[in-house]
């Protein structure tokens, strides 16, 4: 059952429909299980190990193998800001993204319904994703994107696994206005995150992260913030797993977006409840340039009930992190996946996070969705004659 999170009123499974009579959206509703968690160990490491908790139908799933992805401890990163640091590493999913788990169980309600054709809006990874998922689901898919603010990598991903792919002259926010309206009049199945079935997918990060760390809560979830339906699935997650008893404590849930890209961060440090859209949303981090996010509610509510909060990070910082990330620790991710760590600098900078906190950051995707950024942060290869003289030289000099 999907139910509406402002009225409660109640829709059916098998309904397609998006938002609620009265405006506002949906989430797919999840009882506890009868299910000790013991049981979760002894299978395959995917999202799918979580079967009983994902509200569609096990015998139809479209599945890459995604979920399971790397939790990395980060001494040397975490004992220079004096806290005990992980990374989930979503970037380890099959087309290099986190969206991964919410098309994965997306195109399964889309095969359950029935539907002929999925579609999304999309800065680049849903698109990546979901074409890839389509393409293994036998599905037809279609895609549209903001001119020239799509990485390439993602890009290349979309138009390689076959989705038709629109480019539109406006942002994210106007994209997904015109893929909704076509949703509406019936020609295909919205995977936005404004479908909880969505949602549901990417709440496993909240549960791997709970199971990594043996049943027990961080102090502190940090992730980057765009349409706002990751951190909403996190939350959700985490709250699924309390209910059922499998841990006691829960984490703050802390987003953080970029400068100009910053509507619920922006709510968040003027204490408003409601968020209002930016304009003009811009940063360099492409992902998660988006000015009115369609999960804010559900996002304000994540951040509250669990004492969170939300913070901004400049496109310098985000740069900064996205390498120091790169050549401290060896892990490699996008420029929006960077605004965790850059946030959590910050936030142990402003005494927000108190020294030897448990935090969590989730970094969302690969470095190589994004080779140009990466490209242009380096210094172009030295070239030499294949004589190792050459070399040995140069190597004195590092
Ligand atoms: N990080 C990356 C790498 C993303 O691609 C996105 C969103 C986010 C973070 C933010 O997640 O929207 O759930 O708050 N990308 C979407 C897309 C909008 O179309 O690929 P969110």
């Amino acid at each position: 059952m999907m139910r509406c999170i402002s009225c409660g009123k109640e829709y059916d499974d098998d309904e397609i429909v998006y938002t609620c009579e009265c405006g506002s959206i949906l989430e797919v509703e999840v009882e506890p299980k009868d299910i000790p968690r013991e049981t979760f160990d002894c299978r395959r490491d995917n999202i799918w190990k979580y079967k009983e908790y994902l509200p569609v139908n096990y015998e139809n799933r479209v599945s890459l193998d995604e979920g399971g992805t790397p939790f990395c401890k980060c001494d040397k990163i975490g004992d220079e800001l004096g806290i005990d640091l992980y990374v989930k590493v979503e970037g380890s999913n099959p087309t290099g993204s986190f969206k991964d788990r919410g098309m994965s169980v997306g195109t399964t309600k889309a095969v359950d319904l029935g539907v002929g054709m999925v579609g999304c809006a999309s800065t680049g990874n849903t698109s990546a994703s979901l074409s890839a998922y389509a393409a293994r689901a036998g599905l037809k898919c279609a895609v549209v994107l903001p001119s020239g603010k799509v990485a390439l990598g993602k890009l290349a991903q979309a138009m390689f696994h076959g989705a038709k792919v629109f480019s539109i002259d406006g942002n994210f926010d106007d994209a997904l206005k015109t893929i909704t309206e076509l949703a509406l009049e019936g020609e295909l199945y919205l995977l936005n995150s404004i479908n909880p079935f969505r949602l549901e997918g990417q709440k496993t990060i909240g549960y791997e992260i709970v199971h990594d760390l043996k049943w027990q809560s961080p102090d502190r979830i940090i992730l980057p913030v765009g349409n706002a339906g990751n951190i909403s699935a996190i939350w959700k997650g985490i709250t699924e797993f309390r209910d059922a008893g499998y841990i006691k404590d829960t984490p703050k849930m802390t987003g953080i977006q970029a400068e100009n890209s910053a509507p619920i961060a922006n709510a968040v440090r003027e204490g408003r409840d409601t968020v209002t859209p930016v304009e003009n949303p811009d940063t360099i981090a492409t992902a998660i340039r988006i000015g009115a996010p369609v999960s804010s509610v559900k996002a304000m509510r994540a951040i509250k009930e669990s004492d969170g909060t939300a913070e901004t990070v400049s496109d310098d910082e985000i740069l900064s992190a996205q390498m120091y990330l790169a050549r401290t620790e060896g892990i490699g991710v996008e420029p929006a996946s960077a605004a965790s760590i850059a946030g959590v600098k910050k936030l142990v900078e402003n005494g927000e996070i108190e020294k030897g906190e448990r935090v969590v950051c989730v970094v969302t995707g690969h470095v190589l969705k994004d080779p140009n950024v990466a490209i242009d942060a380096c210094e172009e290869p030295t070239a030499v004659s294949s004589d190792p003289a050459d070399i040995r030289n140069i190597l004195k000099t590092i």
